[in-house]
């Protein structure tokens, strides 16, 4: 097993990279089984859930190559529909990308149903939806989502009754090679979005809109492979500010898009922190008390869900009381039970965090719950002095590249350990 041992309380200072964007970088990788050509991907993060990508296309016949760092080239031309392993789909949400690819590909679909981080129920009707306004029919058994159709995909119009950005992927992904022209109205409307829509456009799709809530698609008989470079991740940068402000610390964030992060820089600043922003990179510079703040997490541009638990750390620093509505995800409030282990003066009342500033936070042994769950743990250890230690890392290696060796160069006390787990040391005795 392995776990983060962190000593905290010491300033994060310096410069750091971020990677390519994990939610960008998995529909493009899954986008490659439209293309019976060879695509070249860069500014890939080392993340698991891209390792897993690339793996279950692998396993499906697909030749894929690490050309250099951060770089791979993808050719599903001999790749094999309806062929993913069912245990390494269940392992993230991302593998429900299959779904769209095979059906527009294939004209149908047999992949198993997606896993991904608990957050209570996570439907996936608005998908459904749009496979079958396409002229699918779908059914789930047996474990597996189904996807049937008389002639392929056909073009049509689809209004989302929720914002959802995996629908909105699904469905473009679907359209983009089928017959005739389909609008997505309600479109959700990420800068992963608009970074997928490029990188099928430079296949030779024809899509426009993305990144506006209403996308048109005109399917296009087949693309043909190209170099693509991912977008930076603009919630790993965000982690990285947060982290910065609530260290008291003074930290450049390059390779960034500062416009993706306008949401974050406003209430930081409103919080009371220098935010800096450059052509390609961010600033964030302590500036002494944080005040409290109200945030309701929204689809984009609003404040991302992705950064609701790293900013409940710093709200838990501020003085006063602050709320966190969370207005996307179904329940994202597993992170509170295990920051209370560290002192926090959290209540959960329906879907809003009310976070009571001004407690002083303590080292303790916590446990990665989800993907930012972990990664908000990890900046409260950072916080507080004394040795916090993190199990269940893996949930943050999902979507943090190398945050253990990024962090140590910014100065933190910070490292990964493994460690036989008590079973296996139980049976040794
Ligand atoms: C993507 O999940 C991200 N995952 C999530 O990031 C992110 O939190 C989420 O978008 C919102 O931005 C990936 O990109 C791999 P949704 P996804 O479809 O596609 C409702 C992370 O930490 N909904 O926008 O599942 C439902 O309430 C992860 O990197 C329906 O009702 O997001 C859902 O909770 C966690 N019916 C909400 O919309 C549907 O058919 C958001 O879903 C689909 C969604």
């Amino acid at each position: 097993m392995e776990k983060i041992l962190i000593n905290g309380g010491t300033p994060l200072r310096g410069t750091v990279e971020i990677s390519g964007m994990k939610n960008a970088a998995l529909p493009i990788i899954f986008a490659c089984v439209l293309v019976k050509d060879k695509c070249i991907i860069e500014n890939v993060p080392n993340v698991i859930d891209v390792t897993l990508s690339l793996d279950i296309l692998r396993c499906m016949g697909a030749d894929i190559k690490t050309i250099a760092k951060n770089t791979v080239e993808i050719d599903c031309t001999n790749l094999k529909g309806g062929t993913s392993s069912y245990d390494m789909v269940r392992q993230m949400r991302a593998s429900y990308y299959l779904l769209g690819t095979e059906f527009g590909r294939f004209g149908k679909a047999h992949v198993g149903y997606p896993g991904g981080c608990d957050f209570g129920v996570r439907p996936i009707d608005q998908h459904i939806k749009g496979f079958e306004a396409l002229g699918g029919n779908v059914v789930t058994e047996g474990g597996y989502i189904e996807i049937d159709s008389e002639n392929g995909v056909i073009g049509n119009n689809i209004f989302f009754d929720v914002v959802s950005v995996g629908a909105t992927i699904n469905i473009m992904l679907a359209a983009s090679v089928g017959e005739g022209t389909t609008i997505i109205d309600n479109a959700a409307r990420e800068p992963h979005i608009v970074d997928l829509a490029n990188f099928l456009n430079t296949c030779g799709a024809n899509i426009k809109g993305a990144g506006t809530d209403m996308i048109k698609i005109k399917g296009v008989k087949e693309l043909h492979g190209c170099t693509y470079a991912i977008i930076p991740d603009m919630i790993e940068a965000g982690t990285y500010m947060i982290a910065a402000a609530a260290t008291k610390g003074h930290v450049r964030v390059n390779n960034v898009i500062p416009k993706h992060l306008e949401s974050i820089t406003a209430k930081l600043e409103e919080i009371g922190v220098g935010v800096e922003e450059l052509d390609d990179a961010i600033i964030v510079d302590y500036r002494g008390e944080f005040n409290r703040t109200t945030i309701k997490t929204l689809p984009y541009p609003g404040f991302p869900t992705d950064m609701h638990p790293q900013m409940s750390v710093l709200l838990c620093l501020a003085n006063g009381v602050s709320y966190v509505s969370e207005g996307v995800i179904e329940n994202r409030f597993r992170y509170v039970e295990e920051l209370r282990r560290m002192g926090a003066s959290i209540k959960v009342d329906g879907k809003t965090a009310i976070i009571e500033g001004g407690n002083a936070l303590s080292a303790a042994p916590v446990k990665a719950v989800d993907l930012r769950a972990g990664v908000a743990l990890l900046i409260a250890g950072l916080c507080v002095a004394g040795k916090t230690e993190i199990t269940d890392i893996h949930l943050i290696e999902r979507g943090y590249d190398d945050i253990v060796g990024k962090m140590r160069g910014l100065g933190a006390d910070i490292k990964k350990i493994y460690f036989p787990d008590n079973a296996s040391v139980q049976k040794a005795t």
